[in-house]
């Protein structure tokens, strides 16, 4: 018998029961059911609504229920329709009377608009922890490349010479950003639905600030329509979520580049790469392809939810219950991601020879040795013209810039001297570029500081 059923004549039809079912999936809300529960119970027995008797009993049998569950004692199936339900008649079977009484001043719309912001306040701190844990991985290989030379690019073409170290930050600081967007998600989304009722609060005499405070919420939410319709949160956790799954994205995108024939700047360790069943010399960067392509999927659960939401009128409807799905499966994709790449980063070869042969091929140089002619007098734009002529004579000859003698360089213009070659020397290049912000080595050791400060805050 389905715990509503007491206006209903008929039985509930099977498919139409396993349509409506939610526990398949909402069953993994069971501790925060659990947790709210409690945090409900203490306060209706504060308010003098329940006995210290029943209370006692209740919080009793809600923690063996919470033991049984993780030990998989329980078979969550779809008679029972959500994990709310389920826990409730576990209950009432298990203490009696006291468990009935539990639902006192509560509606499933606010239990289940609790569990969901515990879940995901909870998840938003996993995802920070492995954020930080990727990030520290990005920052030693920053440390130990603050010196090793590579092509920079634009439009893929080569374009600047900069380091490995510089590339690497520019990933911790998008990751940077993920934590404060993450963190800012939380702190908004930090109030308590729970005694918001199915949409008009209760006509007992409740302590909202109580349950808020019992639960680690800042304070209750303001209004009790908006308390159990609104799904901003989860929105927002799943753009911030499509946000890093572009960066992680991005990141994997480069490192298959990295890994190919073309470019063979890295290799990953074999514990890292699969094979082909077919080709025998195949080595494939298949982990960072499927966080590649699962970024597709999170942002497909990020449209799902906004779509279900869009035509919504207040308060709680059904719809609501496909908050879930999509919830759960970005966060369990996210942290899949999250999991692997740490270690893949850290077991991967560079191969800075390579790196520094790439960037020695395709004139990254040409900017300097516009600049060496500017800083002896000449205007910018007379400089860059002159420089075009040479990088052309060199196209037709075969050579590089530092390959030219400094009498074929004075026949292009007079102002050349022998220190236009440490001028142009890759190394210099970088170290040259000492503005806040930049590739030299002075300058990425502060980003490295200042990224290592703000993790040792989080
Ligand atoms: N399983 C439901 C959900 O996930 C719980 C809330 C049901 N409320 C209701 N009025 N039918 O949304």
């Amino acid at each position: 018998m389905k715990m509503w059923a007491g206006r209903f004549q008929s039985e509930t039809n099977a498919l139409v029961n396993d349509f409506n079912a939610s526990i398949h999936f909402d069953q993994r809300l069971y501790p925060y059911d659990i947790q709210g529960s409690i945090a409900h119970s203490q306060m209706l027995q504060k308010q003098g609504i329940l006995s210290e008797e029943d209370q006692k009993q209740i919080e009793q049998g809600l923690l063996e229920i919470l033991d049984e569950i993780q030990e998989g004692k329980i078979e969550f199936t779809s008679e029972y329709e959500d994990i709310h339900m389920c826990i409730e008649q576990l209950l009432t079977e298990k203490i009696g009377a006291a468990g009935k009484r539990l639902h006192t001043a509560r509606s499933r719309n606010d239990q289940v608009a609790l569990d969901m912001r515990l879940f995901v306040k909870d998840h938003i701190q996993k995802i920070q922890s492995q954020i930080i844990v990727l990030s520290q991985e990005l920052l030693s290989l920053a440390k130990s490349n603050l010196t090793t030379i590579m092509p920079g690019y634009t439009h893929l073409q080569r374009a600047q010479p900069i380091t490995f170290a510089h590339t690497i930050m520019a990933y911790a600081q998008m990751l940077r950003r993920d934590l404060i967007r993450l963190s800012n998600t939380y702190s908004l989304m930090n109030e308590s639905p729970l005694g918001s009722g199915a949409l008009a609060t209760t006509t007992y005499p409740i302590d909202r600030f109580y349950s808020a405070a019992f639960l680690g919420f800042d304070k209750p939410t303001s209004n009790s329509i908006d308390g159990v319709s609104d799904r901003d949160y989860c929105l927002e956790l799943l753009s911030d979520l499509s946000i890093l799954m572009m960066h992680l994205s991005r990141f994997s995108e480069e490192i298959i580049a990295w890994c190919s024939w073309e470019f063979k700047f890295i290799e990953l360790d074999d514990a890292y790469a699969t094979g082909s069943s077919i080709m025998p010399q195949k080595k494939n960067p298949d982990i960072c392809e499927l966080v590649r392509g699962k970024t597709g999927r999170v942002y497909g659960d990020m449209m799902a939810l906004f779509t279900t939401l869009k035509g919504l009128p207040l308060a709680y409807n059904k719809d609501m219950q496909e908050d879930k799905e999509s919830v759960f499966d970005a966060i369990d994709t996210v942290e899949m991601c999250l999991s692997v790449l740490p270690k893949m980063c850290q077991t991967m070869t560079l191969y800075t020879n390579t790196m520094y042969q790439a960037a020695k091929k395709g004139f990254l140089n040409a900017t300097d040795c516009a600049d060496y002619l500017t800083k002896k007098g000449l205007p910018f734009r007379d400089a860059y013209k002159i420089t075009g002529q040479i990088v052309a004579f060199c196209n037709e000859k075969g050579a590089s810039l530092d390959e030219l003698s400094l009498q074929t360089l004075k026949e292009f213009h007079p102002l050349f001297e022998e220190d236009v070659f440490e001028a142009i020397d890759l190394l210099n290049c970088v170290k040259q570029r000492n503005v806040y912000g930049g590739p030299s080595p002075e300058q990425v050791e502060i980003q490295i500081e200042e990224i290592t400060r703000f993790l040792a805050k989080m």
